[in-house]
C-alpha cells in the first residue's frame, strides 16, 4: 500500500451545542482564518447530549484539532476529556477543547474573554480603580467565569439573583475556593440600593436582551466613574448601558466578550494569535 505523503490537510475545529444554529463562532473563526490566509475550517456541529461522549472521544480521529463547547455541553464535556485545566476545574465547565500530546485538554476562556474585552476598551480600568468592588446581577452559567476572573483581579464581589438559592450556591462555590471574605449575596430587591460603593456593575442575566423582559434597576446611587458592562449584546446598547451612559458612567458592551473568549482557542488550533478588531465586530453584528 502506498503511503500518503505530505498532503497538507486543512486544520479543522468545531463548535458543538444543541441546538447550535444560532452560534456566531464560525463567523469569528472563519474571518480570522481568511484574514491570516490560513487553510482551515471551523464548523458548527449539533451534538445531541447522548452523543457527546462519542463525539468528544473521537474528534481527533475525525481530523479536528479541537473546538468550542456551548450550551448544554459545557459541564458534561468534562467527563470525557483527559486533562482539565485549573480554570475549567474551578468552574466545573469548559468552553474550549484541544489536543495536546495525544490527550484531550479542556479549559474555560469565558472569564478571560470578559476581562480582555474591558481591558481592550478601557485600558488600565482596574489598575486605576482603588475601590475594586463589583455588583454582579445574575447567577446563571455566565456569572461564574466572570466572578472567577474578577476575584483573580482583586475585586470584592456582591452577587444578586432573582432565585436566591443560585446566588447562595455561587457564594459557597467561591468561598470553598478560598475567597471567604471576598464574596457575598444580597437580595434581588436590594439591587438598586447597594450601588453607592460599587466601582463595577455587571449584568450577567438575560434581562434586557431582545425578546426578554427589561432589567429594572435605578443607577442614581452609582458613582459616576463606576464602569457598567452587560453580557447581553443584542441589542448592543442595552437599556442598562444607555441609562449608565446618560449618567456619564463609562460603559463596555458585551459583544467583545464573545470575540475575546474565542482568541485562545483559535491560537491553539490554528497556531496564530488573532486580533479583535472593529471590522470583526461589524461582521459579527451583521451576521
Ligand atoms: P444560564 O444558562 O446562564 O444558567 P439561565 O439559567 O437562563 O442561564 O440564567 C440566566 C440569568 O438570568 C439567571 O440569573 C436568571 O435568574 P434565575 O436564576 O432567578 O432564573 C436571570 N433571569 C432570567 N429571567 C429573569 C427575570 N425575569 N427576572 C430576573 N432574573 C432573570
Amino acid at each position: 500500500m502506498s503511503e500518503q505523503k505530505n498532503v497538507a490537510k486543512p486544520k479543522k475545529a468545531f463548535v458543538i451545542g444543541f441546538p447550535i444554529s444560532h452560534s456566531k463562532s464560525p463567523v469569528i473563526h472563519n474571518h480570522w482564518l481568511a484574514s491570516k490566509q490560513l487553510s482551515g475550517k471551523y464548523e458548527k456541529i449539533a451534538v445531541d447530549p447522548q452523543d457527546l461522549k462519542n463525539f468528544v472521544t473521537s474528534f481527533a480521529q475525525n481530523g479536528y484539532r479541537g473546538g468550542n463547547v456551548t450550551i448544554p455541553h459545557k459541564e458534561a464535556v468534562l467527563e470525557h476529556v483527559d486533562v482539565i485545566h485549573p480554570t475549567a476545574k474551578r468552574l466545573k465547565a469548559a468552553n474550549t477543547l484541544w489536543m495536546e500530546d495525544g490527550k484531550i485538554h479542556a479549559d474555560n476562556t469565558d472569564g478571560y474573554g470578559f476581562l480582555a474585552n474591558i481591558d481592550q476598551n478601557k485600558p488600565d480600568w482596574d489598575q486605576n480603580d482603588p475601590v475594586k468592588k463589583a455588583l454582579i446581577l445574575g447567577a446563571g452559567g455566565a456569572s461564574r467565569p466572570i466572578i472567577d476572573g474578577l476575584l483573580a483581579r482583586g475585586f470584592e464581589i456582591a452577587i444578586t439573583n432573582r432565585t436566591t438559592a443560585r446566588s447562595d450556591a455561587i457564594v459557597d462555590l467561591f468561598r470553598g475556593l478560598g475567597f471567604e471574605g471576598r464574596i457575598y449575596a444580597i437580595d434581588w430587591e436590594e439591587r438598586s440600593n447597594v450601588l453607592s460603593d460599587r466601582s463595577l456593575l455587571v449584568n450577567t442575566t438575560a434581562l434586557g436582551m431582545t425578546g426578554q423582559p427589561e432589567l429594572e434597576i435605578d443607577l442614581k446611587d452609582l458613582p459616576s466613574n463606576s464602569l457598567v458592562t452587560d453580557i447581553v449584546y443584542s441589542p448592543l446598547k442595552t437599556d442598562l448601558l444607555l441609562q449608565a451612559e446618560k449618567q456619564g458612567n463609562p460603559i463596555v458592551d458585551g459583544l467583545g466578550m464573545l470575540l475575546h473568549q474565542a482568541v485562545p482557542g483559535f491560537e491553539k488550533w490554528f497556531g496564530s494569535r488573532p486580533e479583535v478588531t472593529d471590522h470583526l465586530r461589524e461582521l459579527v453584528l451583521s451576521a
